[in-house]
């Protein structure tokens, strides 16, 4: 089953308005005729300029977090609705940033799912382990259960999964390869089990300090099918490397 592979970047607090529009610029310049889908996630105050700014190419956009209603009276939250609006195509959800910082729950990260799919955006589901739970052996079963409680009941064609282990993220510590890749067989082999057939198309990224020097080796494994890049999806000059090592 052939996937296409896809690069995520998620800028998460960084970049201001007139620095996302010079990074966009340095991208479209640097990716040209790559046969990789490509997605960027600015913050919410520069989705708009940023989506000035591709028009024309064949890069995504994508948000970072959202709401699960439409409108209403919600203070400091926006929507699927919005986000569409603003031209989103996709929306990252249940970032373990989110979980461990501003209490996301998985019942929250399915609200969201759910909403966004409604929606016609893709939601970037993000699961992950922390590292006492790698190290007491519980890696899979924290995982699974994100996944069952993320995705239970929903529709599987436009949803994209990020398997992020906690301890990978932003401290220079990558999964191997080969542990990498065993959660990833593991996640689609249980939503095979509970969503059937359609396991096999969907897209399955690798997430935790992936860089030009390690994403190659990554994206080789047989179920990691792209990456959501944080810190190195910061520079044209770490991000398109990591793009360009995908086609
Ligand atoms: P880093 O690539 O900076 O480790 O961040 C990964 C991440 O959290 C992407 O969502």
């Amino acid at each position: 089953m052939s996937r296409r592979p896809f690069i995520a970047g998620n800028w998460k607090l960084h970049k201001t308005v007139a620095e996302a529009r010079e990074l966009i610029h340095e991208l479209r310049r640097e990716l040209v005729d790559v046969d990789v889908e490509v997605a960027v996630a600015p913050p919410m105050t520069a989705l708009d300029a940023v989506r000035q700014a591709l028009e024309g190419s064949s890069i995504h956009l994508a948000a970072q977090n959202t709401y699960h209603e439409s409108t209403g009276a919600y203070t400091g939250e926006v929507s699927p609705l919005l986000l569409a609006d603003v031209g989103c195509r996709y929306c990252i959800v249940g970032h373990s940033e989110r979980r461990s910082l501003f209490g996301e729950t998985d019942a929250g990260v399915h609200a969201k799912a759910a909403a966004l799919l409604d929606h016609g955006l893709s939601p970037i589901v993000c699961v992950g382990e922390r590292l006492e739970e790698r190290e007491a052996g519980r890696a899979l079963e924290v995982v699974l259960g994100q996944i069952e409680a993320a995705l239970e009941g929903l529709a599987l064609e436009e949803v994209v999964v990020a398997y992020e282990p906690v301890w990978a993220i932003g401290t220079g510590r990558t999964a191997s390869p080969q542990d990498a890749q065993e959660v990833h067989e593991a996640i689609r082999t249980h939503l095979a089990a509970t969503h059937g057939p359609v396991a096999q198309r969907v897209r399955i990224l690798y997430g935790g300090s992936v860089k030009p020097a390690n994403a190659a080796e990554l994206l080789a494994q047989p179920d990691i099918d792209g990456a959501l890049v944080g810190g190195a999806s910061l520079q044209a000059a770490t991000f398109a490397p990591i793009v360009k090592s995908a086609s």
